[in-house]
């Protein structure tokens, strides 16, 4: 595979020089201003894993606006290499991935990942083949959703405010229900039991706490809300509770309420507007996010990261909505959701405005409501709608720069 040698992985390299030197970068990296000031841009080395179903569809789809947005912006540009690992790659090779892929992986400055899972291939088997093994292998403990309810776009709830849902689940994304302890033995028998054991540390609930409140505090209500299940679980719940309250302790500055996660759904549902940060456990949070992606519309808009964000391994970024083994292959995915995960990659990996411009060109997409895709009440496909969103960036683009 071809390491590109345009890769300029750790810093921006400035250059306070004339056209001649110029000419030892490649133009295509370069951008130039008033002055004879030349920026090498700042290449990323991203691996793409479109995975399975509609994974297909949507990721080539992101990927193009990802570029057309690091190039608009004389930002960045994207090394890239695909993978063919998933269900497909599994029924032919028997695992999802190969043997080194997380090897193959680590070297990447991130992963943009499409979905994992199809009928093919047992789920528990496709999932503990790929996408978990990636998410734990990686560390990437901390999981960001946001729902926000964009212009245009019709809510199931009746009657909701414009800017009435605007929140944040934070998600611990290692541990948990998914930290994958448990058995399952006596097999066939009466007596058969299966046990799946919530694990809890307490390093990993204040790191992923800890990271909340820092979110929590770049928001302007700056409220955390913590999701647990005290009553009812008395030992893991319980350890969550007293970290929140300690951590809490060193953030005068963020309001904070606890509640249990069944009331906390409901209020979803009835006050979404007292939502700001949510931070809940691994499943906790899986449940709460499929929730709110749904009450901002549609699980087509609802992206996703996983993060380790010590930068020790690469991070991956990734649509909720999974491989939608019902609509695949008809070419009718909203490629949204797999857009803004690409926008949360380039905010992780350091270019806030590129991603400020990809998510401000969804927004213009539902607030024009033209092109849009059938979970969103239209007709248009998969492409259709990433070219929208393309020409509403190049519009963008453009006012930038005039
Ligand atoms: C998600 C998905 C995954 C998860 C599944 C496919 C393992 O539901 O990203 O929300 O629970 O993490
Ligand atoms: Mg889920």
């Amino acid at each position: 595979m071809a390491r590109d040698a345009r890769r300029c992985r750790s810093a921006w390299h400035l250059a306070w020089i004339g056209d001649r030197i110029r000419l030892w970068y490649n133009a295509e990296n370069v951008a130039t201003f008033p002055g004879g000031l030349v920026l090498a841009m700042q290449s990323y080395h991203i691996a793409v894993i479109p995975g399975d179903g509609i994974g297909q569809e949507v990721t080539p789809v992101g990927v193009k606006v990802l570029q057309a947005a690091g190039a608009l912006l004389d930002a960045c540009t994207f090394d890239l290499e695909w993978f063919d690992w998933g269900c497909d790659y599994y029924l032919k090779h028997g695992r999802m991935m190969p043997a080194d892929g997380l090897d193959i992986l680590r070297q990447f400055d991130a992963i943009y990942f499409g979905a994992c899972g199809f009928p093919t291939v047992p789920d528990h088997i496709s999932l503990r083949g790929l996408r978990l093994p990636i998410c734990q292998g990686f560390d990437q403990y901390v999981c960001v959703r946001p729902a926000r309810l964009l212009p245009g776009v019709p809510s199931p709830l009746a009657g909701i405010a414009p800017g009435a849902l605007d929140l944040i689940v934070v998600r611990e994304n290692t541990e948990g229900l998914y930290a994958g302890v448990g058995g399952r033995t006596h097999r066939g028998h009466a007596h058969e039991v299966a046990m799946q054991t919530q694990v809890f540390t307490r390093h990993g609930v204040e790191r992923i706490i800890r990271y909340a409140f820092d979110l929590a505090r770049t928001r302007p209500r700056r409220h955390l809300t913590s999701a647990t299940k005290s009553n009812a679980c008395q030992y893991s719940f319980v350890l969550w509770d007293d970290i929140f309250a300690e951590v809490a302790a060193e953030y005068p500055d963020v309001t904070t309420d606890a509640q249990l996660i069944d009331a906390l759904a409901a209020r979803c549902v009835t006050h979404p507007e007292s939502l700001d940060v949510i931070v809940a456990s691994n499943l906790f949070g899986d449940i709460l996010s499929d929730l709110t992606g749904a009450l901002a519309g549609s699980l087509g808009l609802a992206a996703s990261t996983n993060i380790n964000p010590t930068s020790a391994y690469p991070s991956m970024f990734e649509p909720v909505h999974g491989s939608a083994p019902d609509i695949s292959g008809r070419g009718i995915a909203n490629p949204m959701a797999a857009i803004w995960s690409g926008a949360l990659m380039l905010e992780f990996l350091g270019q806030p405005d590129v991603a400020d411009a990809m998510v401000a060109a969804i927004e213009a997409t539902t607030a024009a409501g033209r092109v849009l895709t059938p979970d969103l009440g239209g007709s248009a496909t998969t492409e259709e709608v990433g070219e929208a969103v393309l020409s509403h960036l190049t519009r963008q683009g453009q006012l930038l720069t005039t």
